[in-house]
């Protein structure tokens, strides 16, 4: 499943039509279901180059993509406006290739528990948990895991003096539910942060003030093991933000500010990092796969910035790429995935 209705509708697109090209069609059928932008859900071709960006132009599911697909209890049915309503029977996984909000927060999640249809990554709890930053603080913070200064603005509340001398300027401020950079500013004069926390609730009422952190932007892949044990982490990347002063959408999906990989740390933060990104996916219970950010200051302090329970597995994403610099190449990636999926299976564990 993939597209859906984030703004990450198209990144959704090219990473499942990365998977779609490397799952072995000798071991996996696979049945791709578009989702658009408004939510509908069609039945899309299975050639992984309609997915990829062509001429500069992003891939997109329309309902002109294919016929209609509903869920209806644990089968997938197809309304075909020239073949009629077939049913696409003995689904055994779901890959929900999907960023952001109906996706990655626990509702496409909860809907597949209520089909009783296994599915790759985290469950509903550790996807809403892990697209809420507040929660992500929080319990992680409880496990020992460093993480910066913050303050919470519930909708309706503005931040306080006493929070404005602790958190000191600059402030990062961010919608709590959100991804790609959307809605943040950085503010480094207090009478910017109205105008700031205005931007941030367009996305979500709820709204988080974090001191700066001054430092390197360094990421972790972690998948579920094979076995059954701790999860493994992978080779560290750093995020180079180019001429930009943070990671902001523009550097992100435009301009590009490269990488290194594997990032020059010493190795006992290398190890450190690990420890904390798998200790993190522990913390709030994912499975499956996790991309781990955070931030190592020049004195080498480490700080958790955020968890992403389905990271851009686009050819060029960060957490395909840190797994096969550790020598697990991109199909052997996504056989994992499905394969402690199926194992996994659905209800609590
Ligand atoms: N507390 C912070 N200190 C320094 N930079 C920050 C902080 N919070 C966010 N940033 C910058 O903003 C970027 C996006 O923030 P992030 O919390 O990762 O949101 P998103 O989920 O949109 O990626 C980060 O990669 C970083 O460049
Ligand atoms: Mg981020």
């Amino acid at each position: 499943m993939f597209g859906g209705r984030s703004t990450e509708h198209a990144i959704s697109c090219v990473s499942a039509g990365a998977i779609l090209g490397a799952l072995d069609p000798d071991q996996y059928e696979v049945v791709p279901v578009g989702i658009t932008r408004d939510g509908q859900w069609v039945l899309a071709g299975d050639d992984p180059s309609a997915l990829a960006i062509t001429d500069r132009k992003l891939p997109e599911i329309t309902s002109a993509s294919g016929a209609s697909v509903v869920l209806a209890e644990s089968e997938l049915i197809v309304r075909d406006p020239v073949d009629g309503v077939s049913s696409l029977a003995g689904v055994d996984v779901v890959f929900p290739v999907l960023h952001g909000a109906y996706g990655e927060d626990g509702t496409i999640q909860g809907l597949l528990e209520m089909a009783g249809l296994p599915y790759v990554g985290a469950n509903v709890f550790a996807s809403a948990a892990a697209m809420d930053k507040e929660f992500t603080k929080k319990l992680a913070a409880v496990e020992g895991i460093p993480v910066g200064p913050y303050a919470v603005l519930r909708a309706g509340v503005s931040l306080s003096e006493a929070d404005k001398e602790r958190l000191g300027l600059p402030v990062f401020v961010k919608p709590s539910r959100a991804g790609s950079s959307h809605g943040i500013t950085k503010v480094t004069d207090w009478a910017d942060l109205d105008d700031a926390v205005a931007t941030a609730r367009q996305i979500d009422p709820k709204v988080l003030i974090e001191a700066a952190i001054v430092g390197r932007e360094i990421e972790c892949g972690v998948l579920e093991s094979e076995a059954g044990g701790a999860p493994d982490a992978s080779l560290l990347a750093e995020i180079h933000v180019g001429d930009n002063d943070w990671y902001d959408f523009e550097t992100k999906y435009i301009t590009g500010g490269g990488y290194d990989l594997p990032a020059g740390l010493p190795d006992e933060v290398t190890r450190q990092v690990q420890d904390y990104a798998r200790r993190t996916f522990t913390a709030l219970d994912c499975a499956g796969l996790a991309r781990v950010d955070f931030f190592v200051t020049a004195d080498h302090q480490i700080f958790l910035n955020e968890i992403n329970t389905m990271p851009g597995m686009t050819p060029t994403s960060m957490f395909p790429l840190m797994w096969a610099a550790t020598g697990l190449e991109y199909p052997k990636v996504v056989d994992r995935l499905v394969r402690t999926a199926l194992r996994r299976g659905t209800g609590l564990h």
